[in-house]
This record gives structure tokens, sequence and C-alpha cells, in this order.
């Protein structure tokens, strides 16, 4: 497990779009695992800088995005579909054949729709890079505290603590959906690499749960404890509750002049994932 700890969000940010691009200019047809909510859109739009740098071209990326709500279709610009197109995916080279969302429209049956996700993921030669966000109850993709730690894409009820975290994004005219499609932390934990970003004081509780608190339901996220490649990119706020925070620092200090001697083991492409 890799904990970096940085001054603020834009370094946060930063190193999330690095690891990314590392990832694309090396495997082109690399496959991503993509998160919506406010975190990640300072990442998006570094992606978006390096594209329009011309220093990389996602022609041949696949995504695959964690979750979609149920109950709202592609052109609702509060569907997960709007906000890849209108963060990422309109500002970028890629096909939109090629970007994926688990979409369970009316009159679809979710387990069906799940199942069909997991198989497209497979088909695709699996995750390369996972990027994930975390609740403020220690959720990753919708996984909701008490979900099964071995669970697949499959519909999930939200709980009301997130209904009231994204409150705040709906109008007071717009329907606030309840349910929704979510990659399972099975599926998460297949992924060759996954990066978790947070930023902060409020996601504070729930990382120091994550990295540093038992394996539990309780908080789906500890489940990346045991991902062999997992790293979390904090900023100051969201690491502020971490015990081991001095440990961390100085191991990634480490890390660094190991990187120096013996090349970067923190690379993204491990040789088995081509
Ligand atoms: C979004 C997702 C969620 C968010 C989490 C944090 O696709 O899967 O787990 O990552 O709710 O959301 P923000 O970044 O808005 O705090």
């Amino acid at each position: 497990m890799e904990v970096v700890i940085l001054e603020n969000e834009d370094a946060v940010a930063e190193l999330g779009a690095q690891r990314i691009f590392e990832l694309v200019k090396k495997k082109p047809n690399a496959v991503l695992g993509l998160a919506t909510g406010s975190t990640p859109i300072a990442m998006y739009k570094k992606i978006i800088s390096f594209y329009e740098s011309k220093v990389v071209s996602f022609g041949d990326i696949v995504t695959f995005n964690l979750d979609e709500y149920i109950g709202i279709t592609a052109d609702n610009s509060q569907s997960y579909r709007y906000f890849m197109n209108r963060e990422l995916f309109d500002a970028i080279d890629i096909e939109q054949q090629n970007t994926h969302l688990p979409v369970c429209g009316a009159g679809e049956n979710p387990r069906e729709i799940g199942a069909a996700y997991e198989q497209s993921i497979v088909d695709a030669g699996g995750i390369d890079l996972q990027i994930l966000g975390i609740g403020s109850n220690g959720h990753i993709g919708f996984n909701e505290p008490g979900c099964s730690l071995s669970s697949r894409t499959r519909v999930k009820t939200l709980t009301q603590s997130t209904v009231r975290d994204n409150n705040h994004l709906f109008g007071p005219n717009e329907c606030q959906p309840h349910l929704a499609m979510t990659m399972g932390i099975a599926t998460i934990l297949d992924s060759r690499r996954t990066i978790l970003l947070a930023t902060g004081s409020q996601k504070a509780a729930a990382v120091r749960h994550a990295i540093e608190g038992s394996i539990s339901s309780g908080c789906p996220a500890t489940a990346l404890q045991m991902h062999e490649r997992v790293t979390f990119i904090l900023d100051e706020a969201a690491a502020s509750s971490l015990e081991n925070k001095s440990y961390y620092r100085w191991a990634h200090h480490q890390n660094r002049s190991l990187v120096e001697q013996f090349g970067n083991f923190h690379e993204v492409v491990e040789p088995d994932s081509y």
C-alpha cells in the first residue's frame, strides 16, 4: 500500500493525472476504471491539458465507470454519463463506444445488466488502473457500508448519508435517485492497480479508517488493504487523522530514492498487464 500525502488538492490532481498519463503513454489501449464526484474533476482538467498539448492520445483507450444512477437517462444533466462527457470525454479524442457505464434503463433487469458489465470488463482484458474517490461514510463506488466485500456489479440502495452528501448537487425541482448500479468490491479488487484520491477534512475520518482500520464491510474502502497495488493520494486535510502520517511521508521519501537507484517500480503498467 502506497500512501502519498501532498500539500493541496491541486497536487493530488496533478499526481493522479500523471499516473494516468504514464499508463496511456506506455499502453495506448489501456483499460481505465473511472469515477465521478467532485474529487476527480481537477484531475480530469489536468488530463485534458495533457491531451491539448498533444502529448497523449486516448484514441484506443477503453473506460469503465464505477457507477450510474438508476432512474435517470443519459441526457439528464445529473446522470454520470452526462458528467463524464462534460468533464472529460467530450474534450479528448476518446471514442464514445469505448466508454462504458453500468446503465440500467427502464424495464431492464439489473442482475442481467450487472453480469453483462462484468463480462465486458473481462472481454476488454480487465481494468489496468481504477480511479476511486471515497464517500465520507467509507464507500467506494456506491458500495455502501454493510455491502459484501465479494460483491460484483449490481444495484445498491444509497444510504441516507450518501443521499445527504450529494443533495447539494440537485436543484429543488430535481428528483434525486436513491438507487444506483455500481461495480462491486471484488470488481474493484480485480483491477491491476488502484488509485484512491481524497481531498478535504470531511474525508479525514473515512481515510483513516480505510488505511488504518480493521477490514470490515462497515467501511467498504478498508477492502483496498487487500489490493496488492493500491495508492492513496491525499491532501493534508484528508490525511489529517492518520496516525502513521510521519511513517507514510518517510516511506514515500525512501521510495523516491529507490526509484532513483532501481527505476520506477511504482509504474502503473506492470509487465504482466500487457
Ligand atoms: C463516484 C463514486 C463515489 C464517489 C464518492 C466521493 O463515481 O463512485 O464513490 O467517489 O462518493 O464523492 P466526491 O468526490 O463527490 O466527494
